[in-house]
């Protein structure tokens, strides 16, 4: 990873974890005229975290907010593109200067922090928590907080990771029809700690009567959610033992989440969101071996073999080969679809969320898709996609 991106990556973590005071941006060498500077601190507006940016100009000030991806995409244009050539970021545990060197490029540099404490609206922030309190019978029955509601000290990540996803998905939520009863489903739910956070942000906290089903197919699992989903009277909650591939919605589906279903098991749940057709798809997936396996097949007489020679770099190609197939189809369905990253890099490389919200279908858009789904499959040396096969769209 280059430094500059490394730097991007760790203001990401310190939002995540809590820890970021504020960035400062200088040494501007870009051809806007009369910027100087640009300060970003966290605000909270109708009760969203989002980064407040000020840049500074000679004569005046002008403010913008953003909400966190969109934040991080600007910095990383501001800092790659236009002319920053000094950041500052600083959090609670140091302050880390990214400098821009002639000669050698992006320099890294840690100091001591210049304040080891957030600023009061970081703490309002953490009070924040979208899973609004700790005390939650469910959530000391999934083992993260004990019977006080005190996240355990092992279960920080866990529960840092179900708040941020929340965070992610809650101004799409928020766009649902409001008129009737939601219906979700989280494919592969496993132990279901996204799954009954989901549940209970949707009716307890945005207000938005849903009911939710959670498919897995570990017995066990089921059992054990089942059982918590009952004893926290969660009524409208409920898990199911059996395969995607199998599971056909008995209801209109508004909203299908599969979070780091395995391989091709992601495919199998972005073609019942399509084909039930789902308002809103989010998936995070897991691995990429059926891309992966075509791809090793041919890396030696493929164009690209100075790369995929290399294990962890054909790695990558199947990971973004088949994602950008799946947003590729999504689109093809009439999704409107944005790839996001879910979590830091720092806490599992396994990072990448696509998320399609259902629009209109265009056919000159699906005839172009078509062509470049062929191109691509061309170029790579690839005989099919999974998910290409299920839609029907493989020629
Ligand atoms: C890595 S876990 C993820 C659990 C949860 N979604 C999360 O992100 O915390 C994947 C789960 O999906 C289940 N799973 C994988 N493939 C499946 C399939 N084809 N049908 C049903 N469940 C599946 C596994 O048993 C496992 O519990």
């Amino acid at each position: 990873m280059s430094t500059d991106q490394y730097f991007i990556t760790h203001i990401q973590s310190s939002i995540q974890d809590d820890d970021f005071i504020k960035l400062s941006l200088g040494d501007y060498k870009g051809v806007e005229p009369d910027l100087k500077n640009i300060y970003v601190k966290p605000v909270l507006i109708k009760r969203a975290f989002k980064l407040s940016f000020t840049y500074r100009y000679k004569t005046r000030d002008i403010t913008k907010n953003f909400m966190v991806e969109e934040a991080i995409e600007q910095i990383q244009t501001l800092l790659q593109e236009n002319g920053f050539r000094m950041a500052t970021l600083f959090t609670t545990k140091e302050n880390t200067i990214c400098q821009w060197n002639k000669k050698r490029g992006w320099m890294l540099k840690s100091e001591q922090p210049t304040s080891a404490k957030l600023d009061s609206l970081s703490h309002d922030y953490q009070k924040e928590r979208k899973i609004g309190s700790t005390s939650k019978k469910y959530l000391a029955e999934l083992r993260l907080t004990d019977s006080d509601g005190k996240v355990f000290k092992n279960a920080q990540d866990k529960w840092r990771q179900i708040n941020h996803y929340i965070e992610l998905l809650s101004s799409m939520l928020k766009e649902l029809p409001a008129d009737k009863e939601l219906s979700v489903v989280d494919m592969g739910a496993g132990k279901g700690y996204l799954t009954f956070a989901l549940y209970d942000y949707l009716n307890n906290e945005l207000n938005k009567p849903a009911s939710v089903v959670g498919v897995e197919y570990r017995d066990d699992l089921v059992s054990l959610c089942n059982n918590i989903a009952s004893s926290s009277s969660f009524n409208k909650l409920s898990f199911v033992q059996g395969t995607i591939e199998d599971y056909n919605p008995t209801q209109e589906l508004n909203v299908l989440i599969a979070l780091h279903a395995c391989d091709t098991a992601t495919d199998d749940a972005i073609f019942k969101g399509i084909t039930n057709g789902a308002d809103l798809i989010v998936v995070a997936p897991c691995c990429h071996k059926q891309v992966r396996r075509q791809l090793e097949k041919v890396k030696a007489t493929n164009d690209l073999d100075f790369m995929t020679q290399y294990g962890i770099f054909l790695e990558r190609h199947a990971e973004m080969l088949t994602d950008g197939i799946r947003a590729l189809i999504l689109e093809y369905y009439g999704y409107q679809t944005k790839v996001l990253q879910f979590i830091a890099d720092a806490h599992t490389p396994k990072n990448v969320m696509i998320v399609g919200v259902k629009k209109a279908i265009n056919l000159k858009k699906q005839h172009e898709i078509l062509a470049k789904l062929l191109a691509t499959k061309a170029y790579f040396g690839m005989e099919y996609h999974y998910l290409e096969r299920l839609c029907g769209l493989s020629s």
